[in-house]
C-alpha cells in the first residue's frame, strides 16, 4: 500500500509539473513584463530559467543551509517563500513555496520581479551570474518573434 501511493503521489506532481518550451516562456516572460525590466533585458530571464530549472516549474533543490529552490526560477525558502521548514525564513514575497510550482508562473514571476529589486538584481542568482552575466544572450530568444 505504501509502495502504491508512493506511485500514486510520484503521477500526481508528474501531472502537475510543466516544461516550458523555450519560446513559450519568452512570449510568457514578455507578456508579464519581464522584458526590460529594472534593466534587464528577456533573453537574461530566459538564460535564468534555462540553467537554474531547464524551463521546468516542478524543479526543486535542497541547499546545504537547509532551504530549498523552488520553480522555474529556483526561488530560495530562506528570504522570498515559506516552506514551513527552513530556519529562519524571512518570506519577503509574501507566498507558500508550493505556489511557486505550479504551472501557472504568475506567482514566480511577481517574485522574481521582488528578488530582482533588490540592489543585486540578477546577480541573487548564481546560475545568472555564472552562465548569463555578461554573455552574448541572443540564441535564448532566437526564433522567437520576441
Ligand atoms: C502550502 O501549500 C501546500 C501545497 O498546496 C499545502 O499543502 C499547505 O497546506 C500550504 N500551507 C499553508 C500553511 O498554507
Amino acid at each position: 500500500m505504501k509502495l502504491f501511493m508512493f506511485f500514486v503521489s510520484v503521477l500526481l506532481v508528474t501531472a502537475s509539473a510543466k516544461i516550458f518550451e523555450r519560446c513559450e516562456l519568452a512570449r510568457k516572460l514578455k507578456a508579464s513584463g519581464l522584458d526590460g525590466y529594472r534593466g534587464y533585458s528577456l533573453p537574461n530571464w530566459v538564460c535564468l530559467s534555462s540553467w537554474e530549472s531547464s524551463y521546468n516549474t516542478a524543479a526543486t533543490n535542497q541547499n546545504s543551509d537547509g532551504s530549498t529552490d523552488y520553480g522555474i526560477f529556483q526561488i530560495n525558502s530562506r528570504w522570498w517563500c515559506n516552506d514551513f521548514k527552513t530556519p529562519r525564513a524571512k518570506n519577503a514575497c509574501g507566498i507558500n513555496c508550493s505556489q511557486l510550482l505550479t504551472d501557472n508562473i504568475d506567482v514566480a514571476i511577481k517574485c522574481a520581479k521582488r528578488v530582482v529589486s533588490d540592489p543585486n538584481g540578477m546577480a541573487a542568482w548564481v546560475a545568472w551570474r555564472n552562465r548569463c552575466q555578461g554573455r552574448d544572450l541572443s540564441q535564448y530568444t532566437a526564433g522567437c518573434g520576441v
